[in-house]
């Protein structure tokens, strides 16, 4: 399975951590509200956070009474920003690729992971290894890149727009084909996986999982009128799909 490890490139890195300190960023107002309305209570859980990033989530899980937290990574940057500004004494952090789950010992009650699988080749794989390491009836609360948004060229404009510039359509790029896409994101030749929506179910009920909920992220009404510079007119599509998926009891 191919891997990347992007988050290691100084430039992209130091663009992403400016993009995640900023106050408004996708991630804090968007996501991570729809993510942690679709976690189980978590309360003395061991939790496993696949691609657990900078560790936001993991600190947040651990704040929440999670009995103890390991958040897994394949890029050393992050990891060390993780141990530096999101410890505690029940966290742990490891560098350990997606595709190699396998490698770990125990189960946990709950696997997170948040924007992580946007870089899996074989998400199907991925997930057959997090389904082993679930106790029986344990969840697997996930988000990843939505695939209407995955399907974009990078060449043209993500909208077709008035001549005042305001979004009328967002445009779609070859959504039935498959396989990395590249665009400029950070830097010139950012790559992520798109798959279409039933790839995506498929992958995970191929997995063993029953899917118990799905969300697809939506920009509250305040948000835009809060920050219009920003999310002015981004009504046309969802950003990310949300997954709880749970293994059989
Ligand atoms: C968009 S960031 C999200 C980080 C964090 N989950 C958050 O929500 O803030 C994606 C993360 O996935 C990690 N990642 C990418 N490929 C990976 C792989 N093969 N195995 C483990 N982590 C990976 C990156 O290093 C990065 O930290």
């Amino acid at each position: 399975m191919a891997q990347q490890n992007i988050y290691d490139n100084e430039k992209f890195f130091e663009s992403f951590k400016n993009i995640r300190a900023d106050e408004i960023n996708f991630n804090d107002l968007i996501e991570t509200p729809i993510l942690l309305g679709m976690m189980p209570g978590l309360k003395g859980k061991s939790i496993l956070d696949v691609g657990c990033g900078m560790g936001q989530h993991a600190k947040q899980y651990s704040d929440m009474g999670a009995l103890s937290v390991l958040g897994v990574d394949i890029s050393e940057k992050m990891l060390a920003f993780a141990k530096e500004n999101n410890s505690a004494p029940n966290i742990e952090y490891r560098k350990l690729p997606f595709e190699d789950l396998e490698k770990l010992n125990g189960q946990f009650d709950v696997v997170t992971s948040s924007l992580a699988f946007d870089y899996a080749e074989d998400l199907c794989a991925v997930l057959k290894k997090i389904y082993a390491l679930l106790i029986p009836g344990g969840k697997l609360v996930f988000s990843i890149s939505h695939p209407i948004s995955t399907a974009y060229d990078g060449v043209y404009d993500r909208y077709t727009r008035t001549p005042e510039g305001e979004r009328l359509y967002a445009n779609l790029h070859n959504y039935n084909i498959e396989g990395l896409r590249k665009f400029k994101w950070c830097v010139e030749d950012y790559e992520v996986y798109h798959r279409r929506l039933s790839t995506l179910i498929n992958d995970i009920v191929s997995a063993g999982f029953i899917i118990e909920e799905c969300q697809e992220s939506d920009l509250p009404e305040e948000i835009i009128r809060k920050y219009p510079d920003k999310f002015g007119g981004l009504y046309h599509h969802p950003d990310f799909i949300f997954f709880r998926c749970g293994r059989h009891p």
